[in-house]
């Protein structure tokens, strides 16, 4: 027995993209519903990035007082790049008259799923998509197994793929699951929650001879921080005093306050652009269209700025019939998207160190660092695309 579902919006993922979308569209009195692989305790205890631009906190403010970003976040007014053993500070107000947020990704999570939640929205976790049915296109149905294991359909005027870097909407809209342009790093990220006090007040960017780390942080007792490291490196090899000496000796400069480590993960980096990101009447959005390396902090804020889009798209296609609006959605999407990933892939060329290295390629990198803080055109690119460029 297969129950068969109606609504407007069939959104796969609960994750920052689709519960946003949800929320907006549903502020436009659009239904959808929402449905997601993961329990709503895994989705909001999963540690992910930790950034968002000031657009992304301007668009969470619509989920009124269940938005604590400004709240429980923390809005930082710059950046420290710091490289041979000095920091320069990139001021992003003095720059842009715009900051960031220090506001983790599994927070912003609770507070979208406490207002769908608070909305009475259709909203249902442990469900696994098998497949989209794509043979009516102008109604595509979601198909899936629910919690319970019954057999679920939820026919759509629109279906909507936010369901991360794994999409399994992704093949309806590019052909394939690997339909995209790629790019592999040869490093990855080191990362640690521990229990200490902040070493600085704002992020540390800093390049070393021996790699890249970030200093982040999450609360007044947690602290996030990252040290580049090989791809294939066994997170619980290393001993604490290791990993210790490992993130300190890439800091150079500055005196961290170490602390109890409760958590490690090794994260990969990889850059990937779909080739497509909308076919008939499916999208795909966010992650499960674009992945970017975490050194640029764009990762959820690119998931953002397609919401932002599609959003508007979708209530003119179902509202008023207006297809323009969506036949331009792929265009303007992918110009941000493109942007964002110059910009991840500047980051992080410009501040990690690969072990092929050499000597002339060190010091061009230093020479790139410099002209980067040496002048307000450089810091100012830096400080726009940190920020955030105006969302649509
Ligand atoms: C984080 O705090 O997890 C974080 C911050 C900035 C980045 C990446 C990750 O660029």
């Amino acid at each position: 027995m297969t129950t068969t579902l109606r609504t407007p919006v069939a959104i796969v993922g609960a994750g920052p993209a689709g519960l946003l979308l949800a929320h907006l569209l549903d502020e436009h009195g659009i239904d959808s519903i929402v449905v997601d692989l993961r329990t709503r305790g895994e989705i909001e205890s999963t540690i992910r990035a930790g950034i968002l631009e000031q657009g992304t906190v301007e668009l969470l403010d619509r989920l009124g007082e269940h938005s604590r970003a400004r709240t429980v976040g923390h809005r930082h007014d710059g950046i420290e790049l710091r490289f041979e053993g000095e920091g320069h500070r990139i001021d992003f107000p003095a720059l842009t008259g715009r900051s960031a947020w220090l506001y983790p990704q599994h927070e912003v999570l609770k507070d979208l799923i406490a207002a769908r939640v608070a909305a009475g929205q259709d909203l249902r976790f442990g469900v696994t998509v098998t497949g989209i049915d794509e043979s009516s296109p102008e109604r595509p149905r979601v198909l899936a197994t629910d919690a319970d294991g019954e057999e679920l359909a939820i026919e759509a005027d629109f279906v909507v793929g936010a369901d991360g870097s794994r999409s399994v909407v992704r093949p309806s809209v590019v052909g394939s699951s690997q339909g995209g342009y790629f790019r592999e790093y040869p490093f990855a990220w080191f990362g640690i929650l521990c229990e200490a006090p902040p070493s600085s007040d704002e992020l540390i960017y800093s390049n070393s001879p021996d790699g890249f780390a970030l200093i982040s942080q999450r609360s007044e007792t947690v602290q996030r921080m990252y040290f580049q490291c090989d791809p294939e490196l066994d997170p619980a090899s290393l001993s604490e005093a290791e990993v210790w000496e490992n993130m300190q000796k890439r800091v150079p400069g500055t005196t961290l306050i170490e602390g109890p480590i409760f958590q490690r993960d090794v994260l990969r980096f990889r850059s990937f652009v779909a080739h497509g990101m909308r076919k008939n009447q499916i999208a795909i959005i966010g992650d499960a269209a674009h992945t970017v390396p975490p050194t640029g902090a764009k990762g959820m804020n690119l998931a953002v700025a397609d919401v932002a889009l599609l959003h508007v798209a979708l209530r003119a296609l179902l509202q008023e019939n207006d297809a323009r609006l969506i036949d331009a959605f792929e265009e303007r999407a992918m110009q941000r998207i493109w942007k964002a990933q110059h910009f991840s892939w500047w980051m992080t060329t410009m501040l990690h160190v690969t072990d092929d290295a050499s000597d002339f390629d060190r010091r061009r990198q230093l020479g790139e660092l410099r002209s980067v803080v040496e002048s307000t055109a450089g810091q100012t690119y830096l400080a726009e695309a940190y920020t955030g460029w105006p969302l649509a």
